[in-house]
């Protein structure tokens, strides 16, 4: 089964169209979510619409759960926090209700898919130095695990011995014996210097994986944090996927 894969997609519905229009002509059938559908950006309830269309493989992320009270945003920086507040009060009644019935991680035989580090997801831990990869490993059951949360397209393996690497590129053919977390990116707020939507496919039979850019309407999306009154940061990063 080819397998579509999404996360962070923060409100950013200009981002999301493209992307799923895109998932749709490379033949995916199935979609993962892994998390952050709001926050940051000015249409929540139409991408939370879209997502619950699309699946049911579904994980909560911080800004979920922050934006419905069920996850601590005090670190939130002043940006986040004024687009959370935001965020909490523009949600419907059931999209509170979705967000709040999320689950943290699932799994699909041996494939999890978790927003933040494997390892106590609740702690929204990011997997970025080797001791955090370390970590999230041996909190794995299975041998693959898709992330979001950095919103930055990462590949790492871990081998028998024990060595974690870093895996360039973006394609990837997985082998036996080799166990591998993938961050995907971030569709809505990429923030590796590329503004272009990320998301990931994954064919499960091929065992084939595949990072996608898509190009979408910036100023359409700026446009929008702008009238939503959103602090204009949160317009300005995202021409330059930073
Ligand atoms: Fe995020």
């Amino acid at each position: 089964m080819k397998w579509a894969i999404l996360s962070d997609v923060h409100g950013n519905l200009d981002a999301l169209r493209p992307v799923v229009e895109d998932l749709r002509h490379e033949g995916a059938e199935q979609v993962a979510f892994l998390g952050d559908g709001v926050g940051y950006g000015a249409e929540p309830n139409e991408c939370l619409s879209l997502l619950r269309e699309l699946t049911g493989w579904a994980v909560a992320g911080n800004h979920d759960w922050g934006a419905v009270g069920l996850a601590d945003v005090g670190n939130f920086n002043a940006a986040a926090h004024a687009a959370i507040l935001w965020t909490g009060e523009n949600l419907s009644p059931e999209n509170i209700a979705y967000l709040r019935g999320l689950p943290l991680l699932l799994e699909n035989r041996d494939i999890t898919f978790v927003h933040a580090s494997p390892e106590d997801p609740g702690r929204w831990r990011y997997l970025v130095t080797f001791p955090e990869a370390e970590e999230g490993f041996r909190a794995l059951t299975g041998d693959l695990a898709f992330i979001g949360h950095s919103h930055r397209p990462l590949a790492l393996a871990i081998q028998r011995c024990g060595r974690v690497n870093v895996l360039g590129g973006d394609r990837l053919s997985l082998q036996p014996g080799v166990r591998y977390i993938v961050n995907a990116g971030s569709v809505g707020q990429p923030r590796d210097g590329n503004p272009d939507a990320a998301y990931g496919l994954y064919d499960d039979s091929a065992r084939e994986y595949v990072l996608r850019r898509v190009p979408y309407n910036i100023p359409a999306a700026q446009k929008k944090i702008l009238k939503a009154g959103l602090p204009s940061f949160l317009a300005r990063r995202l021409s330059k996927g930073m």
